[in-house]
């Protein structure tokens, strides 16, 4: 069990998905691929694409103003952003900081978390640091990419798998007993390699050469990545339930990172969780990374499979290597006492 006085949990949450829906179909016809492939390895059907003016931090805008309408509180009231992404608008200003003009947080502080994957379940651990130290009364904590603007559509072992996506909770104090209660992050740098995008940094900057060498996009070991996942998500949701005092026996629902309905299963079985109780949705939405836990948590939510009371775990794993996971007692909406 997390040792603390101030409980904080969920009092908040938005999402954004882009309109454009490209199917396996079109992908068909620009890469070497079938919907028949896609759907056997990696359960999805569709994803959604940005448009060509659409940033990172423009759709996170839009599902952190959700977040905030949801939690009736003004922007005003937050007191630190933190935005997990892979593919910020540029490399400096943080998209935390361009977030923070944008929705008036005048007086949030904000910076932007680099976990891959991971990085929606790494920020709201390290937000919830900060309202439990008592530093801080709320954050805002938004997993948001446009994957589609760093893959290269030439590669068919990349650019069938993601989608895009924001997703944005708002933290806050929460009774007693309930939120976050227990939590697990790791990271094996090792494996770096398996999960990049190599150009453009302080390594290898921008210039005709790697543009040339498509260096500029997404590089993957898909396969090494996957036997790490079915490694890793189950052990990581297990000592973060550990560190709740809970087992597996006692979990309502789990929310995993969508990257693969194969790593999904897998997880489930791992864990020993029924599939009625494991949230789907990357059959519509591809990989969003760090999006994809908040959106699916918000549509189990929505759709009022998650209810007040669940124990609900959260679990991820990314580039870095990274993995994340965290249980939350489910008491959205549910009135501080005292
Ligand atoms: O959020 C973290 C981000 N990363 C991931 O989640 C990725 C995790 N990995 C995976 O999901 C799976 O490894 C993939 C879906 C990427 C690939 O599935 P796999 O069962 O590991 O296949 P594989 O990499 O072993 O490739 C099998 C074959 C290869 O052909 P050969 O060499 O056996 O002839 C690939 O070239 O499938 C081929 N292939 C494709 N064929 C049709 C790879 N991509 C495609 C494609 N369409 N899009």
């Amino acid at each position: 069990m997390m040792e603390n006085n101030i409980a904080v949990g969920i009092i908040g949450m938005g999402s954004c998905l882009p309109e454009k829906i490209v199917t396996n179909r079109d992908l068909e016809k620009t890469v070497n691929t079938s919907d028949e492939w896609i759907v056997e390895r990696t359960g999805i059907k569709e994803r959604r694409i940005a448009d060509d003016a659409t940033a990172t931090s423009d759709i996170a805008t839009i599902a952190a103003t959700r977040a905030l309408k949801d939690a009736g509180i003004p922007a005003s009231e937050i007191d630190l952003i933190i935005v997990a992404t892979a593919t910020p608008d540029m490399m400096f200003p943080s998209t935390s900081c361009i977030i923070q003009k944008n929705i008036q947080a005048v007086n949030a502080a904000a910076f932007d978390l680099a976990a891959g994957c991971s990085g929606f379940v790494y920020g709201l651990v390290t937000g919830s640091q900060f309202i439990q130290s008592g530093l801080y009364k709320k954050v805002l904590v938004i997993g948001a990419e446009t994957l589609s603007k760093i893959l290269d559509w030439q590669d068919r072992n990349t650019c069938v798998l993601f989608g895009d996506g924001a997703g944005a909770a708002l933290l806050g104090q929460v009774p007693a007993g309930c939120g976050l209660l227990g939590a697990h992050l790791g990271a094996d740098g090792s494996g770096g390699d398996l999960l990049k995008l190599p150009g453009g940094g302080s390594r290898l900057p921008a210039s005709t050469a790697t543009v040339n060498e498509r260096k500029h996009f997404v590089h993957m070991s898909g396969n090494e990545v996957f036997k790490f996942a079915i490694k890793i998500m189950g052990e990581a949701a297990l000592k973060a339930l550990e560190a709740a005092g809970l087992g597996s026996q006692d979990v309502d629902y789990l929310i995993p990172h969508q990257a693969n309905l194969r790593i999904i299963h897998s997880a489930a079985k791992r864990l020993k969780i029924p599939l009625d109780k494991v949230m789907i949705n990357v059959d519509k939405y591809g990989n969003t990374s760090a999006a994809s836990i908040p959106i699916a948590l918000e549509e189990a939510v929505d759709h009022g499979i998650i209810k007040n009371g669940d124990n609900v775990v959260l679990v991820g794993f990314g580039a870095g290597l990274t993995w994340a996971a965290c249980v939350i007692k489910w008491c959205k909406g549910e009135k501080l006492i005292g």
